[in-house]
């Protein structure tokens, strides 16, 4: 019998996690780290953002891949959320305990086949009607029908609600998809790009990278943000509570990013949404004095490692501040990045070179 390896007795591993280590070529994005600065297909995020619907962004992203459609987003992602909503009965008759992500992983794969370039809309524009509906079959509702003359933003939100939403709300969700459209080579692009470089179909890479980003220390960080925000209650709580958690070594969630060692920019563009939205609320008066908290704090515990707030912290008080359910950040972003994970994907496939890498071996020797 061979001896297993012991982690314990591993040395340590200078490419542990992959930091600093180039695995892709992209046009798509490009993270600058050092100075806070997100380039999404030769446009900075904060000339996007807020300026175009998620639409227009993902236009913008999609315009080097002949992905066919693209320049008729709108009506393609209405078309793609009509025919995913032949899916949803699926999600309805799922079990009850089915959490909304996976309800939505159930209803992506059960699209027909997706392994042309212009499924890449057909997948785009059906999440939005997979999140809604799993959304309404968790809450014992009645799924609602798409309206495929709508915009997708205002779309989801009806879809959710039931209601139209009003402009702000539209505006609000579409600064936020673009936001987070895409954003380099995190661990669900990652994920991605190495499903599709097997030529899998499409889907299947976006499947996959919904299970990369389902964990806190990738996308499920902002539901557990406003669980901290709720939890210190008061401004006057905030430090305490943060010392109280940073001396039993939990982190922050919606704070540190493995690659910007400044300010992340995708915070301030989704900060800058909460003042077009005029909510300047107590909760969003709490955030930010948690936030000037926690900075502070952060700068005491780890002198050496810039700690600065990131995205998820701000997607959790601009989505609550729409009214959508912390439930739903993940599922949210989920929906968004769809269209950043096909472009990887297909971008890709295009290289026609499977991603396997090599590994270290560290155990016993063979007998
Ligand atoms: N709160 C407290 N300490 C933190 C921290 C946080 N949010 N983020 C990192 N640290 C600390 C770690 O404990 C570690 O300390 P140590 O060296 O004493 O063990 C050090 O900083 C480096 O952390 P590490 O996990 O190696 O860095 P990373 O680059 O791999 O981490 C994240 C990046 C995002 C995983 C990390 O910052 C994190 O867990 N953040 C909270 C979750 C979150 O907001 N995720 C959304 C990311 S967009």
């Amino acid at each position: 019998m061979t001896e297993a390896p012991n982690p314990a007795r591993m040395t340590p591993d200078p490419t542990a996690g992959l930091e600093g280590i180039v695995a892709a070529t992209t046009r798509l994005s490009h993270v600058d780290g050092q100075n806070g600065v997100l380039i999404l297909r030769g446009k900075r995020l904060e000339d996007l953002a807020g300026t175009i619907s998620f639409e227009g962004a993902v236009r913008h992203l999609w315009q080097d891949l002949e992905i066919a459609g693209s320049d008729s987003l709108s009506a393609g992602f209405g078309q793609a959320r009509i025919a995913a909503f032949q899916v949803v009965p699926l999600l309805e008759q799922a079990p009850p305990g089915l959490a909304v992500f996976e309800r939505m992983q159930l209803g992506l794969a059960a699209l027909p086949e997706t392994n042309r370039p212009g499924d890449a809309a057909t997948i785009t524009g059906a999440l939005p009607v997979l999140l809604a509906a799993a959304h309404r079959c968790a809450a014992g509702l009645p799924p609602l029908a798409p309206d495929s003359t709508l915009d997708t933003a205002t779309d989801l939100l009806r879809m959710l609600t039931g209601v139209r939403p009003p402009q702000s709300h539209v505006e609000a969700l579409n600064r936020y998809l673009v936001t987070i459209l895409d954003h380099g080579l995190n661990a669900s692009t990652f994920t991605a790009r190495v499903i599709a470089s097997t030529q899998a179909d499409l889907k299947q890479a976006v499947l996959g990278a919904m299970g990369a980003l389902s964990g806190p220390l990738h996308g499920g960080a902002p539901g557990p943000v406003l669980d901290m925000i709720d939890a210190i209650g008061h401004p006057d709580n905030a430090t305490g509570w943060i010392g109280g958690a940073l001396a039993r070594k939990e982190r922050l969630m919606g704070f540190g990013h493995r690659i910007y060692r400044t300010r992340d920019p995708r915070a301030d563009v989704l900060k800058a949404g909460l003042k077009a939205l005029g909510a300047d609320n107590p909760k969003v008066q709490l955030a930010e004095r948690i936030e000037t908290a926690a900075l502070a704090a952060l700068r005491t515990a780890k002198p050496d490692r810039p700690l600065e707030t990131n995205v998820e912290f701000y997607t959790a008080v601009l989505l609550d501040a729409i009214g959508i359910d912390r439930s739903l950040f993940t599922p949210l972003f989920a929906a968004g990045r769809t269209a950043g994970w096909c472009a990887h994907a297909l971008e890709q496939q295009r290289t026609g070179k499977l991603i396997r890498p090599s590994s270290r071996y560290v155990g016993p020797p063979a007998a």
